[in-house]
């Protein structure tokens, strides 16, 4: 027992020597230009209504602003970019700040800002956190050049459920691959000039029935074990802010949890940031019955550890809850203790301005096209390749391209594309038509038409604002005509190819047995169909792997692989099992899936020490890479444990022919689960299982002493 206290002693003090060198470091940036402020003086001069301005943020049309402006108590501005417009805000804030105190301004800069890359779930989909961060620095520097300093990006929930529209905007179902990714972006976003905010803390994925901002109910092992590990890697890799979620969890909202937003994360992980709330969810909180009056909820906000209230000027009522004594005036200068201290990171008491001569040069440059293509090119996951009707080969005649969302360039762009234009991106179809050589590309209104062709490719799915914020589906299937289209598509008996714009996993049944190639390609932003058209002739090799399950039917989910077992566990002989009775067991593609133009073969498993090892031959005819995954299950805990989670994966690249031993160190990290607040391993055996996903794979064991 001491050891493991120690043990898990030791990892806080080691995080916390990691936040703050980070901290220090952009502190220290700043002091070289300018003497950073005394923040406790500051504190010590202003009066209560200027510390609640610090923690208030405002929307630059709305009407409170104008008196806020005035008397300077304004902490933040969000979505108010342009940096001729930010200098200007921020000129009326600093007339009005007797002490000076400039605003932050945020805004949602979640896949790029001008440059629109991929979805996040696209991005997760990469399997690649230096390809989000890539992505996140090309946004940061875009966005610092439109006067933003902050984003309310990673959004770091871990999402296990397709119904709910925002599980395009996180990695995916997976803790592993979300940890990986939420401290990618922060890295991008932080060491670019923007500040981070790991949103929505926390379980906001969890809400019940995938409908947005519902209710959570969750075990506090499955919190700290899948749905919490994301936003302490964000934490870990520094992030300046976090954002309180909308939902409730196990009865407490969020926005006044304790739990979460103190004891958690400022007391077990040493956060030393602040906490904004999400869009007026402090007065919300009165919809949950946890308050009767916007004060009341204000209290219960900030004393929960809420630092700045969100466009609902709520936190400007708490100056009588302070004279009442109901919030210490001790709360109150710590939270704006961290505001301060993040603007003092974010560079704006050296200079609050920018520069709005440089802000053109520095959008949708070549540079950040390419790296929008780059990142695009490896988001795609192949799903199906029957009989190799894909890369479509250029000597191949006519190609027809159908389907509602073949010619449009708005739906590239994703549900949250910031600054992004339309016309800053080709359609597919014209990506096709520009990338096909000496094969025609024709476009077909309908399965008529298109049968005349040599090959069909249909473009069907969501459009864009079928997922992302407040687009909870009841059904995930195709919509009936697009199922219909796609039926007439394939009884026309030429190829088909359907590439699949979709924001969420999409229950694709039919189409998984009757149409030989299925590409997944997200909501790919403005280089997504010049990258498609490079996969689609084999110009490019599709790269992606699948961040999440695709279930068979809307009816499977909640579906994930690391599902706990059953004391059952599903038999097709044995009706009395785990499964249910009209729908197959098991997913339609499962978790970490995705083919290339090549084939692997994996052999020779072995465990050396605590290294496991395994041969991975490249058995097809074309240079590929494969991303080779490890799985690991505690054979025997002292509570039920998933029957296996992923804990590390390489990407290799294997010339046609080559094989090469793939090799992965067993820590002690990764066969520990929470137990309390105590990150613990027990000794017994683990089941070690390596592959291409997260269904197959060899086996072998290790054994903790
Ligand atoms: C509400 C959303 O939940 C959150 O993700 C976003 O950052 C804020 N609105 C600000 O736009």
């Amino acid at each position: 027992m001491m050891r493991q206290d120690d043990d898990a002693h030791a990892m806080r003090e080691d995080n916390g020597m990691r936040r703050h060198a980070f901290l220090f470091a952009i502190v220290f940036a700043t002091a070289l230009q300018a003497a950073p402020p005394d923040i406790e003086k500051l504190i010590r001069e202003m009066t209560l209504e200027e510390k609640l301005g610090q923690l208030s943020q405002y929307v630059p049309d709305q009407p409170e602003l104008q008196p806020a402006l005035k008397n300077g108590h304004v902490g933040s501005i969000l979505n108010g970019g342009g940096a001729e417009r930010v200098n200007e805000l921020q000129r009326a804030v600093l007339a009005g700040s007797r002490l000076k105190i400039p605003m932050l301004v945020g805004h949602d800069v979640i896949h790029g800002y001008r440059t629109i890359f991929p979805i996040p779930l696209g991005i997760a989909a990469t399997w690649d956190p230096s390809l989000a961060e890539l992505s996140a620095s090309v946004a940061a520097r875009e966005a610092r050049a439109a006067g933003i300093r902050w984003t309310f990006a990673p959004m770091v929930d871990i999402a296990r459920d397709p119904r709910w529209g925002r599980i395009s905007e996180g990695a995916g179902e997976d803790p592993h691959l979300g940890k990986l990714m939420a401290a990618a972006y922060v890295r991008g976003f932080q060491n670019n000039g923007l500040l981070a905010c790991a949103k929505h803390y926390a379980a906001y994925g969890g809400v019940e029935g995938g409908r947005d901002y519902g209710t959570v109910e969750m075990s506090e092992q499955t919190l700290r074990d899948v749905y919490l590990p994301p936003f302490r890697a964000a934490a870990e890799a520094g992030a300046a802010t976090f954002m309180s979620a909308f939902n409730t969890v196990n009865g407490v909202p969020a926005t006044s949890n304790r739990f979460l937003l103190t004891d958690v994360l400022r007391g077990e992980w040493g956060f030393r940031g602040f906490v904004v709330s999400d869009w007026s969810s402090v007065t919300e909180l009165i919809h949950h019955r946890v308050a009767a009056a916007p004060r009341d909820a204000a209290v219960a906000a900030i004393n929960a550890g809420v630092d700045m209230a969100m466009v609902d000027g709520s936190y400007m009522t708490l100056g009588d809850a302070v004279r009442d004594k109901r919030v210490s005036m001790a709360t109150i200068d710590e939270a704006v203790r961290r505001v301060l201290r993040a603007k003092v990171a974010a560079g704006l008491f050296d200079d609050p301005f920018t520069d709005a001569s440089r802000t053109a040069a520095t959008m949708l440059t070549r540079e950040n096209r390419d790296a929008a293509r780059r990142v695009a090119r490896q988001s795609f996951v192949l799903l199906r390749n029957e009989g190799d009707v894909l890369p479509l080969r250029r000597d191949a005649g006519t190609i027809a391209v159908v389907g509602p969302l073949a010619e449009s360039r708005v739906d590239l762009l994703g549900s949250w594309a910031a600054e992004g234009k339309a016309e800053d991106a080709i359609s597919i179809f014209e990506g096709l038509r520009a990338a096909a050589g000496t094969a025609k590309v024709m476009l077909a209104n309908d399965a008529e038409a298109a049968g005349r062709a040599d090959v069909i490719v249909a473009v069907l799915g969501e459009n864009r604002d079928m997922s992302g914020e407040a687009a909870s589906r009841a059904s995930i299937e195709l919509s009936q005509s697009q199922q219909r289209l796609l039926e007439e598509l394939v009884s026309t008996g030429k190829p088909v190819v359907l590439l699949v714009l979709s924001g969420r996993p999409l229950a694709l049944a039919w189409a998984a047995e009757h149409v030989p190639a299925i590409l997944q390609v997200w909501f790919p932003g403005i280089e997504g169909a010049a990258a498609l058209a490079e996969v689609v002739f084999g110009d490019a090799a599709p790269g992606g792997r699948l961040p999440v399950t695709i279930p068979r039917a809307t009816g499977q989910v909640p579906i994930y692989y690391a599902q706990l077992p059953s004391g059952r566990p599903a038999d097709p002989a044995n009706k009395f099992t785990n499964k249910y009775i009209d729908v197959p067991i098991g997913p339609l593609y499962p978790f970490g899936h995705g083919l290339t133009y090549t084939k692997f073969e994996y052999s020779d498993v072995e465990i050396n020490g605590n290294v496991a090892s395994i041969a991975v031959r490249n058995a097809g005819s074309r240079d590929g890479e494969e991303v080779v995954q490890l799985y690991i299950t505690d054979v025997v805990a002292s509570v039920s444990r998933p029957v296996r989670e992923l804990k590390d994966y390489r990407r290799i690249a294997l010339k046609a022919g080559e094989t090469q031993r793939v090799e992965f160190t067993i820590t002690r990290e990764q066969l520990s689960f929470w137990k309390g607040k105590i990150l613990t391993a027990e000794p017994g055996q683990f089941r070690l299982r390596i592959g291409p996903n997260s269904a197959v794979g060899l086996e072998t064991t290790y054994e903790l002493k």
